[in-house]
């Protein structure tokens, strides 16, 4: 099969396409015929030499879309059938998306049933995992409720505004380039705000007070869940944290470094 492979981190030059043994069938494992795979700054990181636990030569990639080739008898898997697959040190510590063929855990595997593009399908995965784990797993976002995002222009940014919009709650999406404004409304944004490049707060022009849309839901508005009670923390030490990067409310921003702040842009190469 075609793949592209990196011997131990290297200029971009390195990143060569060669042909490579079909991976084999391993028990517990699904074999993907690729058809596109997504480009993620991780990747980029990966070939500077800047993550860690990575293991080389390495067929890069950490999500991949395609049609199942072989799956372990018993996994409801069927040849065929069309799955995305991401994360779980795909690309890093095994072989990922880059290649015509991967091999992947079974816990990595999700079936879908679409008839969206290749190339759209494969710039899904992470991309929309990243949006819709921030808003659920990250914070528990029901109707009623508002959330700012930064970098609302990003595509974990647009895919966070749906998704949110479509929880019905309220979203607020920032961008530094007052062009794109009519770009975050056409999204569905219910407050784009512009954010100069160096200015500080970082949410300047969110300040003003926001009144919210009415509801196209007839859910009452939930309270906060309430989790166990949290030293207070002085003023101060919240402005720390933000000019260290943890802003609140921030969709697409994860705090556990690389496996997951790799995603680049939500653009899919097909295979
Ligand atoms: N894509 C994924 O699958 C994924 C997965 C996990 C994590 N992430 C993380 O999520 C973030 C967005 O990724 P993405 O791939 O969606 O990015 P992207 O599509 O490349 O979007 C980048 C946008 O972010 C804004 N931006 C860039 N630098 C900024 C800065 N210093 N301050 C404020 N805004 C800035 C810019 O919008 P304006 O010019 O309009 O301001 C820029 O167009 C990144 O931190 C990425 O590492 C992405």
């Amino acid at each position: 099969m075609r793949a592209v492979r990196l011997p131990p981190p290297a200029p971009v030059d390195n990143l060569r396409l060669t042909t490579l043994p079909l991976p084999p069938e391993r028990d517990g494992w699904v074999r993907i015929r690729v058809e596109a795979f997504g480009l993620n700054r991780s990747e980029l990181k990966l070939r500077l030499g800047l993550s860690v636990g990575v293991t080389f030569p390495r067929v890069p990639g950490i999500e991949a879309a395609g049609t199942v080739d072989a799956a372990p008898a018993g996994s409801g898997l069927v040849p065929g059938q069309k799955v995305v697959a991401m994360m779980g040190d795909m690309g890093r510590t095994y072989d990922g998306g880059y290649a015509e063929y991967t091999s992947v855990p079974l816990s990595q595997v999700i079936p879908v049933d679409t008839d969206l593009p290749w190339e759209v399908l494969g710039a899904l995965p992470e991309m929309v995992q990243t949006g819709y784990g921030s808003l659920t797993v990250g914070l528990a976002l029901g109707p009623g409720q508002s959330v700012l995002i930064r970098g609302g222009t990003s595509s974990v940014g647009l895919a966070a505004a749906a998704l949110a919009t479509w929880r019905d709650a309220t979203v607020l999406s920032t961008t530094r380039r007052p062009d794109r404004l009519a770009l975050l409304k056409e999204h569905g944004v219910y407050h784009p705000c512009s954010t100069p490049v160096k200015s500080r707060p970082l949410y300047a022009s969110c300040t003003r007070t926001v009144s919210t849309p009415p509801s196209t839901s007839s859910a009452r508005r939930p309270r906060r869940p309430r989790g166990p009670a949290r030293p207070r923390r002085s003023r101060r030490a919240e402005q720390g944290d933000a000019r260290a990067g943890h802003a609140p409310l921030a969709a697409g921003q994860r705090a556990d470094g690389d496996a997951v702040s790799g995603a680049g842009p939500a653009r899919a190469h097909t295979a």
